[in-house]
This record gives C-alpha cells, structure tokens and sequence, in this order.
C-alpha cells in the first residue's frame, strides 16, 4: 500500500527495535528524526539524529516541530528500579506527549508491553479491554503508558495508538516465545498500521505475530488498524521440547511474573 507516512519522529532510535522500524519506514516517510540518548548515525539526508533524553521537554517539543507522527520506543524496557521507570516510562511518555501536542503532532504511536497482561493465566485468551493484569513494576509503568495515551486521545484529541509489543527477536530463543514472538516483519507491519490507520481516536492492540499459540486477540489490530500479521513462531517448535513445564500453567510471563523478579529491584 503506497501510504505516505510524512515527517515521523522516533524516539528510542539507537535500541533494539529502532533500527528496524527505522529501516521498515524509511522508503515511505519524507523525514526521520531520530532521537535517543544514545548516538544514533544518520544515514542520509532524509534523516535527522537528535541527542536527547525524554526528561528534556523543551529538546523534544524542538524535535518535534513540522512532525506528523511520533513513534515512542524509549523506555527501560524491562524490570527496573520504580523511581527510574517512573522517570523513564511514565515521566518521559508524559514528556512526549506533551511536546507532540505542543508542536501539533497528529498522532502518537506508543510501545506498550505484552507485560501489562503478563499474570493472566497461560490458558487464558486475553482481549485488549480487559482489565491490566501487569506481571511487575515495568509492566506498571507500561499500565501508565497507555494511560496518558488515552488522556491525550480523549482530552486534547491526539489520534493515539498503543500497541502491546510481544518479544521482539530476529527468531524465537526460549519456549515462550513461540507464544509470544513478534517478528522484525510484523513489528514494522503493525507499527506502519499504527501511524496510517483511518478514524483512530485511541486504539489498544496486541503486537504479536500470527503465532498459533499466542494468548492475545488479534481482532483489535485487524479491525481497528487493519494489520494481520504474517508469521508464526510454529516453524522453530522443533526447537524447543513440548513438554516445557511453561506449557503446564502459570502466568503467561512465566519466570518475569515472580516474587523474585520484582523484589530483585526493590530497595532493601
Ligand atoms: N523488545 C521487546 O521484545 C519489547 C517487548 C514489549 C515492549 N517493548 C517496548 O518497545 C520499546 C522498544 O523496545 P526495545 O527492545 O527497542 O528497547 P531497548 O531497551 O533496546 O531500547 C530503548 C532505547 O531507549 C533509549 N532510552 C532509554 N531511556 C531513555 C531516555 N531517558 N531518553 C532517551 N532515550 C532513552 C535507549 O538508549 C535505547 O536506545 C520499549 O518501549 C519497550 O518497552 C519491547
């Protein structure tokens, strides 16, 4: 579909998932600004790298200006210290939607996490609009994301997507993950559905590629973003043994919904 994205920022540019929402949008987009705190390279002159920490208001509304999107990936992206994921991922989404509404930025994508659903039950199909179940303190703050997504949807009429990513990698590494796996190809399908999506107000949709195992609905995304994705982690499964106790039961993070996950981050 020849979509023209337009000037889109992406903040988080130098992590895991940057370069290849990067890649996957650059053919459709005039501009990409590219912000982190980290370096990030400009590869030619349709980008622009800015250094900057989501803690600096005035850096972003800067970076925002003549924007028509924002794709929000900076985040501790996984358990952490309360106060630094309150900073971070609350602070910081806050941050970017402040300055996306004061450069008169459309719409927002923001990256949530599977993990805010992470205590259901494996054996539970979970839609985007149940409750929160969130398996940590990251998942917490990710709670806080789609939040402050919603506020700004409904209070300043920002168009809003939130898309609960499932674990992103090249290919499945762990018995999970044939559940949960969102491959390179879907996280830029689902991201390019995010910012080119008609009629969107707030959406929460499950990122997760069309794995026959996944615990999420994927109707949401199909419905409201148009995106189906197309692969399925069912063609590593000869990798990993079919009696793994993470199939008997459990939260559907496994090992990251344990007293010990959280507590390990916990002040004495
Ligand atoms: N990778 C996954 O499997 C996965 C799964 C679910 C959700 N997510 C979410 O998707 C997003 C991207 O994930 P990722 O795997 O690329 O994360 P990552 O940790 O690899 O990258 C995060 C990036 O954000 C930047 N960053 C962190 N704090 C910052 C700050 N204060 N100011 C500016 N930049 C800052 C880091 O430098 C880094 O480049 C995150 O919001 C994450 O929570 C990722």
């Amino acid at each position: 579909m020849d979509v023209k994205l337009g000037r889109v920022v992406i903040t988080g540019a130098a992590g895991r998932m940057g370069p290849t929402v990067r890649t996957g949008l650059r053919a459709d987009a005039d501009h990409l600004v590219l912000v982190d705190r980290e370096p990030v390279t400009v590869e030619d002159e349709t980008e622009t790298a800015v250094a900057a920490d989501v803690a600096d208001l005035d850096t972003l509304v800067k970076a925002f200006e003549e924007a028509d999107a924002v794709v929000h990936l900076a985040a501790l992206s996984d358990e952490a210290p309360f106060d630094s994921l309150l900073d971070t991922n609350v602070q910081g989404t806050f941050n970017v939607l402040e300055a996306a509404r004061r450069a008169g930025v459309r719409r927002a994508v923001l990256l949530s996490s599977n993990r805010v659903t992470g205590s259901y039950p494996i054996h539970h199909h979970v839609f985007p609009d149940e409750p929160p179940r969130p398996d940590g303190l990251y998942a917490v703050s990710k709670v806080a994301v789609e939040a402050l997504g919603q506020m700004y949807a409904d209070t300043f009429g920002m168009e809003v997507v939130a898309l609960r990513a499932g674990s992103f990698k090249e290919e499945p590494t762990e018995t999970r993950d044939l559940a949960t796996w969102l491959s390179p190809r879907d996280c830029v399908g689902f991201v390019r559905a995010a910012l080119t999506a008609t009629g969107v107000s707030y959406v929460t949709a499950y990122a997760v590629s069309a794995n026959a195992r996944r615990f999420w609905d994927l109707t949401v995304g199909e419905s409201e973003l148009g995106y189906r994705p197309e692969d399925d982690a069912a063609q590593f499964a000869g990798r990993f043994a079919d009696d793994d106790p993470f199939w008997h039961g459990g939260p559907q993070s496994g090992d990251r919904a344990t007293p010990e996950a959280v507590l390990e981050h916990l002040p004495d």
